[in-house]
């Protein structure tokens, strides 16, 4: 009967301030060289955690300057995520280096738009393989290590608005495939994880400027004031309103909520 007792001294003694912390964890982030990744990362060390950043890229001076800037262990580690053994490689690395794996976000990924019927087989490929094997390979190293310690953990997927409807203004229907199929690939691991105590849910983010938003590495001022005519809000969003709901998420203060997705999208979904 003790499991049912609704009134626990929990609600008191464990503040917001308790649960909203990622101090010892570890916290993998794919594609954190830049953009939103690179938010996350900076989140996720703001809470404490120590961060492996996963990327393509050279590493970054925004990624060296997060070590010393928040005191937190920072490890760079450059690998495409398609590459299934490469990623093996890496984990191995990255796991010797931290020794445990708390939180994963998977915020790698590749915005190839265009007319649809431009698409060749090629890019097809490529952005499946990035955007959805990608995320579907690194969660199953994260899962891996996640049972074998047998703490639980959180992970954090990235869909788009993309993943639920069409983008206002945009052609990337390829784009958006991928991005559908993550929302059902969280519902489905959150289900199938839940009883191990691992968590996974996405987020859905709208209009930020990075280099996967149409418009915005070529200067289209014109197309770019489209989107904000689209926007309920009437305005980009900034990556510090992405970083905190991630961080919320990996945190023990979402730790009834597994499977879901957030949109921060500026209401874009609601209307
Ligand atoms: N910017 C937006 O408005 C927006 C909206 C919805 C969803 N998203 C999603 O957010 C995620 C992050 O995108 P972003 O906007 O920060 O773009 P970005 O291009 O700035 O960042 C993507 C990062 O992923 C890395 N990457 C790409 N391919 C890789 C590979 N094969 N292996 C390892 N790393 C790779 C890139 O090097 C880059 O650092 C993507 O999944 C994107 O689809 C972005």
């Amino acid at each position: 009967m003790e499991r049912f007792v609704a009134e626990t001294d929990a609600y008191r003694t464990r503040s917001v301030h308790d649960l909203i912390t990622l101090k010892g964890k570890t916290a993998v982030i794919t594609g954190g060289a830049r953009g939103l990744g690179l938010a996350i990362a900076r989140g996720c060390a703001e809470l404490g955690a120590n961060i492996a950043v996963l990327d393509l890229l050279e590493q970054t001076a925004e990624v060296a300057e997060l070590e010393r800037g928040t005191g937190v262990k920072v490890q760079y580690y450059r690998v495409d995520v398609s590459d299934p053994e490469a990623l093996d490689a890496t984990f191995t690395k990255l796991l010797s280096d931290f020794g445990s794996i708390d939180c994963l976000v998977t915020a790698a990924g590749v915005g190839t738009g265009g007319p649809f019927l431009e698409h060749d087989k090629r890019t097809i490929d490529r952005v499946i393989s990035i955007n959805l094997t990608g995320t579907i390979l690194c969660t199953q190293l994260a899962v891996k290590q996640m049972l074998q310690q047998g703490n639980g953990g959180s992970i954090v997927t990235i869909s788009s608005i993309g993943g639920h409807a069409g983008i206002p203004q945009q052609k990337n229907a390829v784009y958006c495939a991928t991005k559908g199929a993550i929302l059902g690939f969280t519902k489905s691991l959150a289900v199938e994880m839940a009883e191990h105590g691992i968590r996974v849910n996405s987020i859905s983010p709208g209009f930020f400027l990075t280099n996967v938003t149409p418009g915005y590495p070529q200067k289209n001022v014109a197309l770019l004031e489209s989107y904000v005519q689209k926007i309920p809000v009437k305005r980009f969003a900034d990556r510090s309103e992405l970083k905190s709901i991630v961080a919320f998420l990996l945190t023990e203060a979402s730790s009834y909520i597994t499977g879901e997705d957030i949109a921060v999208d500026g209401g874009v979904l609601a209307g």
